[in-house]
């Protein structure tokens, strides 16, 4: 497959899953705009992927902030000459039960995770009406089964994916699709641990028990998926919840 040609916005490029799709969608040939605010690791995405079939422009913005959002469409759009593809990745996590989450973390997430989400879509509205462009959200499989003591962000991917319903309506009368990938547990900064630290805890066999297959996911899992969506194979999917978990959602492998 190839997407050679297709521009593309990708938020939290700086870690975890983002930076795997900023990878595989420039390998692929995707011209790309990698958003997170940490610019010394696009810098050094940006570095490492020289050479690659694509192109990626790292862009340092806070996708919670409006004018940070805006001007990062307008960077894609002078940087590409237009939009096809956003994909809505960036988000980060709080945990604690709801008698121990403040007020300021517990909105916080709803901002970076949902809010970020609006705004950047809404952002990017022009240009994916012009393309019959797609929208790609990362939600959660833990809105389907939720752990203890992360019921904020469950909140926060179970309204990521209500609203990419809701959209994939509204906006298919205009050719823009919306799709939400639910990843399972794949190791990532996102718990406060390296992906390294995550992995080693994965492979030690915690994760095991709780999935159908006994293998760690990776963030290429979750790339390839965006890719398909991005590409021309995805073009009759809009409204889709797609769940890239091992089969993390059929519940607990063991017996009880
Ligand atoms: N890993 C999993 O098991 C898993 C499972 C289900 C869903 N997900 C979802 O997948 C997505 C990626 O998570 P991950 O696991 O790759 O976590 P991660 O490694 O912590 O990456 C999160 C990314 O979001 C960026 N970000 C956070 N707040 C931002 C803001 N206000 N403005 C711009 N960028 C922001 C971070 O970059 P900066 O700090 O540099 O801004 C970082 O690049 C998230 O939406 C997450 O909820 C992950």
């Amino acid at each position: 497959m190839t997407l050679a040609g297709r521009r593309v916005i990708v938020t939290g490029a700086s870690s975890g899953l983002g930076a795997h799709v900023v990878r595989h969608l420039v390998g692929l040939g995707g011209e790309v705009l990698a958003v997170a605010r940490r610019a010394d690791r696009l810098e050094a995405l940006a570095r490492e992927l020289e050479g690659a079939p694509g192109r990626v422009v790292p862009w340092r913005a806070d996708v919670t902030v409006e004018a940070e959002v805006r001007a990062t469409v307008a960077a894609a759009v002078d940087a590409f000459g237009g939009l096809d593809v956003l994909v809505n990745n960036a988000g980060s996590e709080v945990q604690g039960p709801i008698d121990g989450l403040p007020d300021e973390a517990f909105e916080g997430m709803l901002r970076a995770n949902v809010t970020s989400v609006f705004r950047c879509t809404r952002a990017a509205l022009a240009e994916l009406r012009r393309s019959r462009g797609v929208v790609i959200n990362l939600g959660s499989t833990v809105v389907s089964r939720p752990p203890r003591d992360r019921f904020g962000y469950v909140a926060s991917k179970g309204a990521v994916e209500a609203m990419s319903r809701a959209l994939a309506l509204d906006l298919g009368r205009d050719g823009i699709r919306v799709n939400v990938i639910r990843p399972g547990i794949i190791p990532s900064e996102l718990r406060g641990l390296s992906e390294t630290e995550e992995r080693a805890k994965f492979e030690t066999g915690i994760a095991f028990g709780r999935q159908a297959l006994s293998e760690v996911g990776d963030g290429r899992d979750i790339a390839e998926a965006v890719a398909w969506l991005a590409g021309d194979g995805g073009r009759f999917v809009t409204g889709a919840v797609i769940d890239i978990d091992g089969g993390f959602t059929l519940g607990a492998a063991d017996p009880i």
